[in-house]
Order: C-alpha cells, then structure tokens, then sequence
C-alpha cells in the first residue's frame, strides 16, 4: 500500500477525523497535528509505516516530524483531493510555505500571537471546525485592525421610533463633567453592527480609558450546532480569538473599569490563564458561579455517566486596583435564628426574639422561631417595623469593650449612642440590629429594602428558565436574563457611567444598561431580524415592561444610534456565505474579479484555468475556497481610505465617519 493509503485508512479510523460523508476532515487534522494532538500521534504511533515516517529518534525518544506530517497533508494530489490541488495552484505563501504550513513559534497554543480573522456563521463548515484562521503578518494587521468608515447612522428614540437621520452625534460636555471625562467624549449609547475586533480597534481613539465596565457572553465553545453563529471552534482558535478581543477590550477599560467574561466549563479554566496574563494575576477579581440551569428532561439523559452542569462561570478582572464594586445584597429566603433577641431600648434589657414574638400573637405559644416566616405578610410587618429592636449577638475585637459590657451583667451597654457610629454590647458580645441587614434588592420583580445578605460569589438565584421573551425578542438558549445584567451593571458601575458588550446578541446588556441609566456601547456582527438588538431596544424606547422594567419603574424614552461598519469584501463573504449552489457562487467570483480585493498571490488567469476542478469540490469546499482567496484586510473599509473613489464613500458616510473620529475638528 502507498503511504498516503496507509494513512487514509488509519485516519479513517477515527470518527472524528471523518465528515459525515466519508471524508477525511484535512484541516481539522492538521490544526491537531500543529497542536500535538495525544489521539493523533498515538493513532499514528500504532502503525509501524507511519511511525517509520513520521517520526524521528532521538536516543530512546520518538519525535513527531510535524513539519513533515503537515506538509505530507497538504502535498498536492494527497486523497485525491482536488480541492487541495487547485489550492496549491493558488498559493497562499510566505517565504516560500504554504501559511497553514508555516509553524510558527508557539508558546502555549498555536497562533497565539497572530491575529485571527474570519466570519462566525459558517453553516456548513463548522462542524469541520474550520474557521478562518489565516494568521496575518504585522503589516497586515496594523492595516486590518485601522479605524473603518462608518455608514447607515440612524438615531433611534420616541420621535423617530424606526431610526431617524442624524446630523451629528451628542458630546455632552455637562455630562462628561460630572463624569469625569473628556468635554467632547460622545455620550449616544452606540449599537455597532460589524465585526467585533474591527470594531473594537474602531473605537479606541474615542474610548480608550473610558469604559466602566465590559461584560462579554462569548460563544462558551460547546460544540453545540443549535446556535446561528459558530460554536465549535477548536481550543486554539477559541484562544486566540479571546485574545485578540480581549486585548483590544483592556485599552478601552478606565482605570477603575472591570471586565466580566461569561463562559461555561468547557473553557473557563484556558480563559482564566488566558486572562491573567493579558490583564495581570494580580486584577483578577473572582470566578463567580451563577445557577444557570436546573436538572430535568433531556439534560439529565446522561446522569449515570456525567455530573450534571448547573453553573455558568464568570470570570472577573479589574483593569487596575483602582477599580471599586458596589455591594451587592439578595433577599434571605428564611429567617436568619441567630436573630433571636429584642431589645428594649429604655431599660437596655433584651428579651428573646421569640417570646415576644409569642406575645405580640405573631406566633402561637408552641413555635419555634424558625416558624417565624420571612413571607408571611404579618411575619414581615413586624420585622421591618421593629428593625432597629430585633438583633444577634456576634464577637467583637475589643478586649476592653467586652470585659466593660460583660460587667454589666444582662444590661446592654451602648457606646456612641444615638450617633452614626454607635455600637451596642451585651454580656460581652456585640450586639447587631436587624435594620444593618435591611438592603435594597430586587425581589419578585420589585426594588424592595428588606432582610438580606452579602451577594459573593455563588449566585443561585436569578431565574434562567423564564426569561426567554424578555425584551420582547426570542434569543433560544444563549440568552441571559436582564436581572443578571442588572446585577452585574449595578455592581460595577454608577450612573452615567459607559458599558459595553461586544458579543451583544439578542441585547440583554444594552437593554438594561438603557432602563438603569448607564450609557451603552453593544457590538454584533450578525443581523438577528426580528431579534435583533436593535428591535428589543426599540421595545425598551417604547416602555416595555418585560425583564427588569418593573423593578427600575421604567417608563419608556431616551435613544441609541446604530451605526455599521462599511464592509468592502466583507459583502462578498455575506454572500459566499448564503450561496446556494455553485452557480451562484460562480456569479459571485465573476463580481470578485471585477470588484473585490483578492490577496496579492492570487493569480485571477490561473483560477479561470483551474475553473474546472473548482466546479468539481463540493459547495462547502468552493465556498471556503472564495473566502480564503478574499484579502481579509480588505473587508471593511479603512477610514484612510475614506476618499479612494474605489470604494465608493459617500458624502453621508464622510460625514458621520468624520464626525465620529472628530477628524474636522
Ligand atoms: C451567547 S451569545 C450572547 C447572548 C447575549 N448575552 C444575550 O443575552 O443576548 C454569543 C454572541 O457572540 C456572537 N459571536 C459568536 N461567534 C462570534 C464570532 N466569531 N465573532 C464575533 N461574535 C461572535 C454571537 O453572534 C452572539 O451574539
């Protein structure tokens, strides 16, 4: 047998090397192979032949001859593969290698350094795990990653509730005062359709240093095919797409911002190294774990097999020490016994808790105090009405405030008393009201001042499972409840303050950012329709009164504007990406030749030659091959390109883009 069969058969041994129609998948085993991938050196290593060849020894050491194995994957005619053929014709080099050749050095996971690109929606490719990752030299990603053109800039508000013209965007200087920022900083909430890293970079002369707060829901990697963008990026890819993002994310951070990155398992333990190195060991906050499911139906299938997942985790850093929270409290769901004292404030006497309770007919003469209950409506009256009186004992440092009050036998000793700082002891413990527990929270869709306690890092309150509508938009699986925005956006931020999502999908951040006051930056690249971002903030404009609305009494009003990156090749990828068979996708190669900016290696004569064996790979293989041969540099338009006629900017578009960079002033 030829070596190359040898291999076939070996790989084809191993479903997941294999599409569901029986080939070998050549790019996802090449994207192992640079990860040194344990099932395929051991699949490898089981074959004497391909042992022989592939690796090397080294004393009693067997080396993987990567570079060989890669290359030996990618040689022309390899599996017949036709596709490859034509590819090789193509190009695609540097130095001389094919890029998905070139190993370049690698630290902890391949590309680590490189800057990814690529689209989110593939459809068809995903469950190959193919996902642009074309890695782009310095140049390139200095001229990818430049300020875009703005275009289609409309303001959305209660007198132009489909988006209305705009003449220029709000620099409030008043406000920008109060909130110590730059006079002329825009003060808009800004949804931004494009892609997120392009748009990310399109920001940082604007916002560098002014963010409070990011909170970002990435796709968790579940390789779950249920969602509408990507989901099943290998680990690599995933990482170096976080990076890239999340690097550019830090400059946008103020000194006291924060940034809450939600994923699942899968993962968060690559993202926790990940993070601490991009924003320092030392800012890293806490994990929190928040209850995001409950076990039943399909999801406990498996239970004799797994542990079930409840949680999704969110990873927590700040970008300085600078950084503050404000105290978060939940509502108890019991009453707390060690509260079980009552004290009457003229003889400084105590009584038991539930003695008096009995006495005041609120309990009946055999109860115990745990009967007391937090939900019953008279349970509850008197415990707000007798806050200051009801307490429990806990220990307190001072050795000399103990021993005076223990000497006061059964008296309670007030030191500071009717002053902010006074403090209360009895029989040589401190002596705390219940009225210190007294918080404001959200409870049963309310703002509510009521009995509760310290939120940490354990959240198992918020509901996940009825929230699927808010916001009058249907986002199935992925979206989060707004009292888990509310949350977070209260426990980071202040008023006024600017928070952004760059993985804005159905709008959840920007929503509630919108009802709690706090100015909002939303980025997404996929256009949802009727579920779109843009339709719930419409929704929220429009007063309704779904999610957290009652609870922040939100009435309805203020404004957004959406502004698009102008794409240039990005069109014809929105287009490769919804072809429907070869012809169509024929008809746009002939639009690319005309029109689109193909990488420099391209040779359109040779393409045209080989048209024949493009018709003959299968509409996925085609599609990705008009991808790759698109210059990713090119797919939005640069603003210093703003006046090259090629592309077409119009008077509109100059203007907001000039506007937005302040580049007339
Ligand atoms: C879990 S959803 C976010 C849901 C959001 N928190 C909400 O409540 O509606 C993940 C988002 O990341 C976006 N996304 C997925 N893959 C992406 C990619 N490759 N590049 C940029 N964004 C991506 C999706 O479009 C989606 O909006």
């Amino acid at each position: 047998m030829k070596l190359y069969q040898t291999l076939e058969t070996e790989l084809k041994k191993e479903p997941n090397f294999v599409t569901d129609n029986g080939e070998i998948k050549k790019w996802v085993i090449i994207s192992k192979a640079q990860n040194y991938d344990a099932d395929l050196i051991s699949l490898l290593l089981d074959n004497e032949e391909l042992k022989q060849k592939f690796f090397i020894k080294v004393k009693t050491v067997l080396v993987f001859n990567q570079a060989l194995f890669v290359q030996f994957m990618e040689q022309k005619n390899y599996l017949n593969d036709s596709y490859t053929a034509f590819k090789n014709k193509v190009g695609l080099t540097i130095d001389g290698k094919y890029l998905k050749q070139r190993n370049e050095v690698v630290l902890v996971w391949p590309f680590k350094d490189c800057v990814l690109e690529g689209g989110q929606s593939r459809e068809e490719d995903k469950r190959e795990e193919i996902f642009f990752n074309e890695t782009l030299a310095q140049d390139e990603i200095t001229q990818l990653l430049e300020p875009k053109v703005l275009t289609n800039a409309k303001r959305y508000s209660l007198q132009n509730p489909e988006g209305g013209m705009m003449e220029h965007l709000e620099r409030n200087a008043e406000l920008n005062q109060k909130r110590g920022l730059p006079e002329n900083t825009i003060t808009d909430n800004l949804i931004i359709k494009g892609n997120n890293l392009l748009a990310l970079h399109s920001l940082k002369e604007e916002f560098a240093g002014k963010v409070k707060l990011i909170y970002i829901d990435p796709p968790f990697n579940t390789r779950n095919d249920s969602f509408k963008y990507n989901d099943s990026f290998n680990h690599s890819t995933w990482l170096s797409f976080m990076r890239n993002r999340l690097t550019a994310a830090k400059d946008l951070l103020s000194e006291e911002g924060l940034i809450f990155i939600n994923v699942d398992d899968i993962e968060e333990a690559y993202l926790k190294v990940l993070s601490d190195e991009i924003f320092g060991i030392a800012n890293f906050i806490n994990v929190i774990a928040v209850k995001s499911s409950t076990p039943s139906g399909t999801k406990t299938v498996h239970k004799d097999k797994t542990i079930i997942k409840q949680k999704d985790l969110i990873l927590v850093y700040r970008k300085s020490p600078k950084a503050t929270f404000t105290p978060k409290y939940k509502r108890k769901e019991k009453w707390d016994t060690h509260f079980n004292y009552f004290l009457n404030k003229e003889t400084k006497t105590i009584k038991p808790l539930l003695k008096v309770l009995i006495e005041n007919q609120i309990l009946t003469a055999n109860s115990k105090l745990a009967d007391f209950d937090i939900n019953n409506n008279a349970h509850h009256e008197f415990y707000i009405k007798n806050a200051g009186l009801i307490c429990q004992t806990q220990s307190h440092k001072s050795e000399d405030l103990k021993s005076k009050s223990r000497s006061l036998n059964n008296q309670v000793m007030i030191v500071n008393e009717g002053k902010s700082n006074e403090i209360m002891f009895y029989n040589g413990r401190q002596l705390t009201p219940l009225s210190s527990s007294l918080n404001r929270v959200i409870y049963n869709n309310s703002t509510v001042h009521d009995f509760s306690m310290l939120l940490c890092d354990f959240w198992d309150d918020i509901d996940f499972q009825n929230t699927q509508n808010e916001g009058g938009v249907s986002f199935p699986t992925a979206k989060k409840p707004e009292m888990l925005l509310a949350r977070i956006i209260e426990l980071a931020t202040n008023e006024n303050d600017i928070v952004m999502d760059y993985h804005l999908g159905s709008g959840t951040t920007c929503a509630v950012a919108h009802k709690i006051g706090r100015q909002y930056i939303g980025i997404e690249q996929l256009d949802y329709g009727e579920n779109d971002s843009v339709k719930r903030l419409q929704n929220v404009i429009n007063s309704e009164q779904s999610g957290v609305s009652k609870a922040y009494n939100w009435r309805g009003g203020g404004s957004f504007v959406y502004l698009e990156l102008k794409k240039y090749n990005q069109t014809f990828i929105d287009q490769i990406e919804v072809a429907k068979d070869t012809t169509a996708l024929l008809s746009i190669w002939a639009e690319m030749k005309a029109k689109s900016y193909l990488n420099y290696n391209v040779d359109i004569k040779k393409q045209d030659e080989h048209i024949e064996e493009f018709k003959a790979l299968n509409l996925a293989e085609q599609k990705q091959h008009l991808e790759e041969i698109l210059d990713k540099n090119q797919l939005y338009v640069n603003r210093s390109a703003m006046n090259n006629t090629d592309f077409e900017v119009s008077d509109e578009e100059k203007k907001i883009t000039n506007d937005f960079y302040q580049l007339n002033k």
